[in-house]
């Protein structure tokens, strides 16, 4: 990476954006320069991602001003923000499933050569494996993207924003999927960018990372500028009141349930992925089972097994003691299972769809008479779920795809638990969930495990795995590689097994 030889001066001015019922951003004015790290925190809903697309020139802001390098810029398009090295890094992943990664690193800035402008595709890809070696990723420039999973369809972002001259990169929850080792390999990136003279405005809710990587911190609340933190000043407990203006107490409620009877059991379960291991698992009604490991490790395929979506290699699963007849999501759900993905915009949420509508789906057996559905039932609900998660949306009618990232969360979250399902399987719930959020949902998976309910928790988060489980197993490669109780929950006891 060249030192860049003009570093930006940006500042933006009295910014105001207004969506139909949100003031999405209130007057708020922010200044970056170059060779500098600034953390940008907020609740879900704050305004962060709009701030960013503000920067980018996808949305033209109501009222205020974008003064870029002392000049003025009146209407900022996102050819023109490219031009002048702002490149940004989106929290909503959308590659081109078709392309491979070089072709989809390079989109609309293809390196052509000859007359007659054929694509020059050795350039392309001399361009975009430097980039990919400095991300440390594993895959590489002539794989086709459709084969890559979240993290690595991350780091593919990334190292597109990378490929311009980049002299502003924005990072909108880069590290909301990745592991460990990917997310010190990210912060280290973003050091080496910061000394080049690189700015860089990182919005995440892992404050842990912050922390780590910002030189100043930037609040938002409900779409006004919150105040600063000096470097001196950054802490967590810090963060999270400039965030939501108190303290948040009680954040991991221990569990005193006693487990109950074994709800859910596979028995020489194996999965397509790993088709020579086998994962024996028993799941207590009463209990949260953290289920730790590495990505990859096979937690994903796993669920996506126990709820039916993929068949089995072989074996089976068991619930109160009954097969589950297997690959069918219907038949799962029948049985008392549900499943909060990962992947909230492919298999969670109709994004075209109402909240309230997306709220309702797996409920509308209970909601329906006589084959319609009772919208006036369907609100109640809907309204209810919003203030048991603190869902921030004006409008229940509007389309989920309104919503900040966060919050599309929050909903995927609240169908399923809608339903009071006996055995509930959540794969990372509280991925870009802000910490006040957190908490909210901490409590109500507690909630449910006390009525009786087995919770299955896939969690990078490792914070979380030792806060919230009452007992850990650990996958590796496709194999349970141990089992912890709650008095034995630490990171250097998970992690040692994990690497097994
Ligand atoms: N296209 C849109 N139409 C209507 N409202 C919108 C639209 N985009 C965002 N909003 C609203 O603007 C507010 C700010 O959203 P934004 O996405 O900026 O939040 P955020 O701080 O990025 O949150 P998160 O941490 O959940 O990603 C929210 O209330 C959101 O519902
Ligand atoms: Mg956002």
């Amino acid at each position: 990476m060249p030192h860049i030889e003009k570093p930006i001066s940006l500042e933006l001015v009295g910014v105001t954006k207004v969506y139909p019922g949100v003031i999405a951003l209130d007057n708020v004015s922010l200044n970056i320069r170059g060779g500098e790290v600034v953390g940008l925190i907020g609740e879900n809903g704050a305004g962060k991602s709009t701030l960013m697309k503000v920067l980018g020139g996808t949305i033209a802001p109501d009222r205020g001003r974008i003064v870029i390098d002392g000049a003025d810029i009146a209407d900022l398009t996102p050819a023109r923000a490219v031009e002048l090295g702002i490149a940004f890094v989106h929290q909503e992943l959308n590659p081109f499933g078709n392309l491979d990664v070089t072709a989809n690193v390079l989109l609309g800035r293809e390196i052509r050569k000859g007359r007659l402008g054929f694509l020059d595709g050795k350039a392309m890809e001399a361009k975009v494996s430097p980039l990919l070696e400095m991300l440390g990723t594993r895959f590489g420039p002539k794989d086709p993207v459709s084969a890559l999973s979240l993290a690595d369809q991350q780091l593919l972002e990334i190292a597109r924003a990378l490929s311009i001259n980049v002299r502003l990169l924005i990072l909108d929850e880069p590290t909301s999927s990745l592991t460990l080792s990917e997310t010190q390999r990210l912060l280290d990136v973003i050091r080496r960018l910061r000394d080049d003279g690189v700015a860089i405005l990182f919005i995440t809710h892992r404050l842990g990372e912050v922390e780590e990587v910002a030189d100043r911190v930037v609040g938002l609340r409900d779409g006004r500028s919150a105040g600063e933190l000096a470097p001196a000043e950054i802490n967590k407990d810090a963060m999270v009141r400039l965030m939501i203006g108190r303290d948040v107490s009680q954040f991991y409620e221990t569990s005193g349930q006693a487990a109950g009877e074994i709800v859910l059991e596979t028995r020489q379960l194996r999965t397509r992925t790993y088709p020579h291991e086998e994962v024996s698992l028993t799941l207590r009604g009463g209990e949260i089972l953290g289920l730790a490991g590495l990505v990859g490790a096979g937690r994903s395929e796993l669920a996506r097994v126990l709820f039916g979506i993929d068949m089995p290699e072989a074996g089976t699963v068991e619930v109160l003691g009954e097969t589950v007849p297997p690959g069918s999501v219907t038949e799962a759900i029948k049985a008392g299972i549900c499943l909060v993905p990962e992947d909230r915009k492919s298999e969670g949420l109709f994004l075209d769809f109402s909240i309230a509508e997306n709220i309702s789906v797996p409920s509308l057996g209970s909601l329906s008479r006589h084959g319609f559905v009772d919208r006036d039932a369907e609100l109640v609900l809907a309204k209810e779920a919003r203030r048991e998660f603190s869902i921030k949306a004006p409008k229940l009618e509007r389309p989920a795809g309104e919503l900040s990232g966060g919050n599309q969360q929050k909903i995927v979250l609240a169908k399923w638990l809608a339903t009071r399902p006996k055995i509930i399987i959540l794969d990372e719930p509280t991925r870009g969930i802000d910490v006040g959020a957190k908490a909210e949902v901490y409590h109500l998976m507690r909630l449910l495990a006390a009525q009786g309910a087995a919770l299955l928790m896939i969690s990078s988060d490792m914070e979380e795995v030792i806060g919230v489980s009452s007992r850990v197993m650990v996958m590796s490669r496709g194999r349970m590689t141990g089992v912890l109780q709650r008095h034995e929950l630490s990171e250097e006891n998970i992690l040692r097994i994990a690497v097994e």
